[in-house]
C-alpha cells in the first residue's frame, strides 16, 4: 500500500492504493435493498470496468512512448495503476454477482467483442475515447458523492465503499487522459467525437446490462419497479447533464472541475487508515465528511 503524491503540472493528485475489500458473502446484488434498480444500474457499470480499463491501459502504453513530458510520462504511469486497481477490484465483485446472474456471461461476451474492436481503431481515437470515459466518470463521480444520501444511504457498506473509492481516484486522475490527448493530438472536432462516442457506447452497454439483471430479477416486468427506474433516471440526468456540458466548452480542461470536499476528506481518512475508508458508515451519509462503520 503506498501512497506516494505526485506534484503534477495540475496540482497534488494522485495517490497509489491497494484497497482491502473483500465480497465472500454471494447474493450481494440488490446491494441497496431499497433501491434495487439503483442496485443494478450500478452492477451493470460494474460489469463493464473488466473490459473498459484495461482497454484504456493498452491505449496508454500505445500512448506512452510517444510522449515527451517527463511529468505527464509519471503521471500516465499512475494513471495506469489506479485504473489496473479499479478492474482488478471490480472483477473479484462481478465474480460474486455471475454466481447468481446467468445472463453475466453474455453481457461479459458482448463487452470483450466490443473492446476487442475498439482495440483496433487509430491511437488518436482510442485516447480521444479515454478521455471522453474520464469526463464523463468525473461528472458522474462528482454527481454521486453530491447526492450520496439518496443513492448509497443506509445501502451495503462494502459495495459502496468499493463504488465512492472508484469515483474518488476517477476525480483524482481527471487530467491526465485529457493531457495525454492534448499533447499528442489536441483537437477539439476529436475530443468531443471521443465524448459523444464513449458516453453513448458505455450508457448504451450499462442499460441493456442492467435491463438483463432487472428481467432475471422479475423486476423489469412490474410496473411500479419501472416507475421507480424512470424516477431515479430523471433525477441521475437532471443532475448529470450539467455537469457534462462544460465539456463542450472549447476552452474546458478537467482541472476547472473543483473537487468535493467529501472526496477530499475520504483522503484524508485513507491515510490515516485504509481499512476505514473500505467500510464506510452509509447510516452517516448526511454528514459533511465520511465516517466507517465501527469495529
Ligand atoms: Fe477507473
Ligand atoms: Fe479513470
Amino acid at each position: 500500500m503506498s501512497d506516494s503524491i505526485v506534484q503534477s503540472q495540475h496540482g497534488p493528485r494522485m495517490t497509489l492504493r491497494r484497497m482491502p475489500f473483500s465480497y465472500e458473502k454471494p447474493g450481494k446484488a440488490h446491494w441497496n435493498s431499497g433501491k434495487p434498480e439503483f442496485s443494478q444500474i450500478v452492477n451493470a457499470a460494474s460489469l463493464a470496468m473488466p473490459y473498459l480499463e484495461p482497454h484504456l491501459i493498452r491505449s496508454m502504453r500505445r500512448a506512452r512512448p510517444k510522449i515527451t513530458d517527463p511529468i505527464l510520462l509519471e503521471q500516465l504511469d499512475q494513471y495506469v495503476y489506479q485504473e489496473g486497481q479499479h478492474y482488478q477490484q471490480h472483477k473479484k465483485y462481478n465474480d460474486s454477482i455471475a454466481s447468481e446472474y446467468p445472463c453475466v456471461h453474455g453481457i461479459e461476451e458482448v463487452l470483450a467483442a466490443d473492446y476487442k474492436r475498439l482495440d483496433k481503431k487509430s491511437l488518436r481515437f482510442r485516447l480521444a475515447y479515454a478521455e471522453g470515459f474520464e469526463s464523463m466518470a468525473l461528472a458522474i463521480g462528482n454527481m454521486l458523492i453530491t447526492d450520496r444520501e439518496f443513492l448509497f444511504g443506509n445501502s451495503d457498506s462494502t459495495v459502496t465503499s468499493l463504488v465512492l473509492w472508484h469515483f474518488i481516484e476517477e476525480i483524482e486522475h481527471k487530467n491526465v487522459a485529457f493531457d495525454v490527448f492534448d499533447h499528442l493530438y489536441g483537437s477539439y472536432f476529436w475530443r468531443i467525437t471521443g465524448f459523444l462516442y464513449a458516453t453513448v457506447h458505455i450508457f448504451w452497454r450499462s442499460r441493456q446490462a442492467y435491463k438483463r439483471l432487472l428481467q432475471q430479477d422479475g423486476l423489469w416486468q412490474n410496473l411500479k419497479s419501472r416507475w421507480r427506474l424512470a424516477g431515479l433516471l430523471l433525477r441521475i440526468f437532471k443532475k448529470l447533464i450539467p455537469r457534462l456540458l462544460p465539456v463542450f466548452r472549447p476552452g474546458y480542461h478537467p482541472e476547472q472541475i473543483s473537487d468535493p470536499q467529501w472526496a477530499l476528506d475520504w483522503a484524508v481518512m485513507f491515510n490515516a487508515d485504509p481499512e476505514l475508508t473500505s467500510k464506510l458508515d452509509t447510516c452517516r451519509f448526511d454528514e459533511d465528511s465520511p465516517a466507517s462503520l465501527p469495529n
